[in-house]
């Protein structure tokens, strides 16, 4: 577009909207340039690391939570794409080899936690952050709600719900048994500060995306192309088996490498929980065959 046309377009723009493009313009002409560090908040991101003891690889610990939170945001940002959007398939298939992309970088780059926290410095700074765990990120938990019908998230895979409400199918949820006190059907303080703050905004989304998630998209694609088949299962192993068990076997390091059996911080019994192996999460059951399923388990 040459100078002058594009000064008109942008007149037009502003005249249909009922303003003065004039005004624009002299907006335009006085604002200062912009800068890398205020367009990505650089000094923002920096301010947001606050340790509670005095221990240097507490900061690790932090800002490695941080990055995989955002990663959790990109994920996310794609699924909302993918469910509200009518897409065509190929923008799918670019869209879901992204989500492959972000959950590879977090499976790669987790040894960051398993090999870059001095052990003993780790087992003493994380007794000050109980109750808190990781086990309270919302996002990871919108990330299921977005993928995959809310049956696939029971405590009991075989269990098809029926007339019951979306507050009764959320006491049910696989993770909700991680959040009782051991031996007991009492809420552990974990869980219940995590329901205080998400419960309602959790509840209020699975009714939203009620079959509009990714899992029921894929199935309602009349004849869904083979590389879409395979870009989606990968994605359900990666984030369903490979990230599970890179996190499993840093609790495991940190916990248990020495024998201690150690609690941990939300308090679950978490090598059962953690363990993909027992907890066989999936976003699309459909696509897993007998034998691929079995193949899963021997991993
Ligand atoms: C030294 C590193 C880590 C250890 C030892 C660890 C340990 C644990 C344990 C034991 C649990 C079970 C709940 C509990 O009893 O607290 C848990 C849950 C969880 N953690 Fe971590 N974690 C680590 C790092 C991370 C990181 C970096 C993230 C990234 C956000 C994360 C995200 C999660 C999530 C999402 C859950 C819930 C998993 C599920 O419901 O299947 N963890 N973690």
């Amino acid at each position: 577009m040459e100078n002058k046309s594009l000064i008109a377009e942008i007149e037009n723009k502003y005249e249909s909207l009922g303003e003065n493009p004039e005004t624009y313009f002299k907006g335009l002409f006085h604002s200062k340039p912009l800068s890398y560090w205020d367009y990505i908040e650089v000094e923002t991101l920096n301010s947001l690391q606050k340790p509670r003891t005095t221990f240097k690889d507490e900061e690790i610990f932090i800002m490695y939570h941080q990055v995989t939170e955002l990663y959790f945001k990109m994920i996310i940002h794609e699924l909302k794409q993918l469910i509200y959007e009518d897409l065509p398939e190929k923008t799918i298939i670019n869209k879901v080899n992204r989500l492959i992309k972000y959950t590879e970088a977090l499976i790669n780059s987790f040894d960051i936690m398993k090999y870059g926290m001095d052990y003993d410095d780790y087992n003493l700074f994380r007794s000050s952050l109980t109750p808190a765990s990781g086990f309270q990120s919302a996002q990871f938990r919108i990330i299921e709600l977005y993928c995959t019908r809310i049956e696939n998230l029971l405590s009991d895979k075989t269990k098809s719900p029926s007339g019951e409400s979306m507050e009764e199918l959320f006491d049910q949820l696989y993770w909700k048994q991680a959040g009782l006190k051991k031996g007991s059907q009492e809420k552990s303080q974990t869980l219940l500060l995590f329901e205080e703050k998400y419960q309602d905004e959790l509840i209020s989304l699975a009714e939203k995306v009620q079959g509009m998630t990714l899992e029921e998209k894929l199935i309602r694609l009349s004849n869904p192309s083979e590389e879409l088949i395979r870009a989606l299962q990968h994605f359900d192993f990666l984030y369903n088996f490979k990230w599970p068990n890179v996190h499993l076997e840093t609790a495991e390091h940190y916990l248990n490498s020495r024998g201690e059996n150690q609690a941990a911080t939300g308090g679950s019994e978490w090598k059962k929980y953690l363990n993909p192996r027992t907890q066989q999460r999936r976003f699309f059951p459909s696509l897993w065959l007998e034998q691929s399923i079995e193949d899963w388990q021997k991993e």
